[in-house]
């Protein structure tokens, strides 16, 4: 997949200050030294993303905890435990010396030990802390293959290492983990119910508590074709009707029967949340790279299992109207 040359060679761009972008299981991140503000400058200008937004934090190794907090919760303790490496951010009171650049100014720091085996190879050679926010320009859909980085950056990334499709999909889950009542800030792959298993006690909802996370800023995750969520029935019609003004339309469809309409271009997503959202971000990049006029997605079951994908759906669609 990845050679370890290449790793070699990775690792060296990140020591000299460069960009790199890597797979994780949640996600494609866009890489650079957590040591170094000067590359995190860069990596924003790249994404296009406000300096006062924080980043997360990958590490190799639970030992280099210590060198980011100052304080390891116990709940920070136990979900480490039980779902590290993988898709999980903890934020935690950063250690004196966390750069500005990577806290957003925030007293707090977000870290993570990614699964994906490239990325454990890259952390364990670069040997330190590598700021990685999602690999993609600011507020777009995240990128879940090397494919889709190069999209988004063209040349200004030194280098993409592939590692092939990114097995989630969509983001890490985020937990507020500073105190003995853990936050959930951003919804993903470990859901609410996983954590309350693993410490016993639910996570807190969602909360105001993190203004500058731009995960949880309304419009995010969107492509750049307005997309409007609706039921089954809905698609269909408005499909037809807006096909006989001649208007091509998108569906992100949860039926594999395509019906006769011209113009459509109709995507059948998976039946099961996990299958969805691992493919949601390619699809929509599809859906957008197919010259509609807006982007249908027949809105998935409200149950507990479609949570995250629900609210990545919800950002998507945040200030789209039908045109
Ligand atoms: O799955 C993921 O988390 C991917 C992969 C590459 O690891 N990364 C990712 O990064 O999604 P990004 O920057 O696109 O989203 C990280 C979120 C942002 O909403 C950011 O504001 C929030 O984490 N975050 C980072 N540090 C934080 C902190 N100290 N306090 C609150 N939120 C924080
Ligand atoms: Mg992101």
């Amino acid at each position: 997949m990845v050679s370890d040359p290449e790793i070699d060679n990775a690792a060296a761009i990140l020591r000299d200050g460069g960009l790199v972008a890597f797979p994780t299981e949640t996600v494609y991140g866009l890489g650079a030294d957590a040591n170094n503000s000067a590359a995190i400058r860069k990596l924003y200008a790249a994404k296009g993303r406000p300096a006062d937004h924080p980043v997360i934090v990958h590490l190799a190794d639970i030992s280099q905890l210590g060198q980011w907090t100052r304080d390891i919760t116990p709940v920070a303790e136990t979900l480490a435990r039980h779902f590290w490496p993988g898709p999980l951010t903890l934020i935690l009171r950063r250690a004196p010396g966390v750069a500005e650049a990577v806290t957003g100014g925030q007293d707090t720091v977000g870290l993570r030990i990614p699964s994906h085996p490239v990325a454990r190879a890259l952390l364990r050679k670069f040997g330190a802390g590598i700021a990685a926010p999602s690999a993609n320009r600011f507020g777009h859909v995240s990128a879940t293959t090397a494919d889709h980085v190069r999209q988004e950056f063209g040349g200004t990334v030194d280098l993409v290492l592939d590692g092939g499709q990114s097995d989630v999909g969509i983001e890490s889950t985020i937990v507020d983990a500073t105190a003995d009542q853990p936050f959930l800030l951003r919804l993903g792959h470990i859901s609410a119910t996983d954590i309350e298993h693993a410490l016993g006690v639910p996570p807190a909802a969602p909360h105001e508590r993190s203004p500058r996370a731009p995960g949880t800023l309304a419009a995010h995750y969107a492509p750049r074709t307005p997309l409007v969520m609706m039921e089954s029935d809905l698609v269909l019609e408005l499909a037809a009707s807006m096909s006989r003004q001649g208007k091509n339309v998108g569906v992100l469809a949860r039926s594999a029967l395509q019906p006769l309409i011209p113009g459509l271009k109709w995507i059948a997503a998976p039946h099961e949340a996990a299958a969805y959202a691992h493919d949601l971000y390619a699809n929509l990049r599809l859906l957008d790279a197919a010259g509609c006029e807006v982007i249908l997605v027949e809105r998935p079951p409200q149950a507990l299992a479609w949570a995250a994908v629900n609210d990545r759906l919800g950002r998507a669609a945040a200030g789209s109207r039908l045109p």
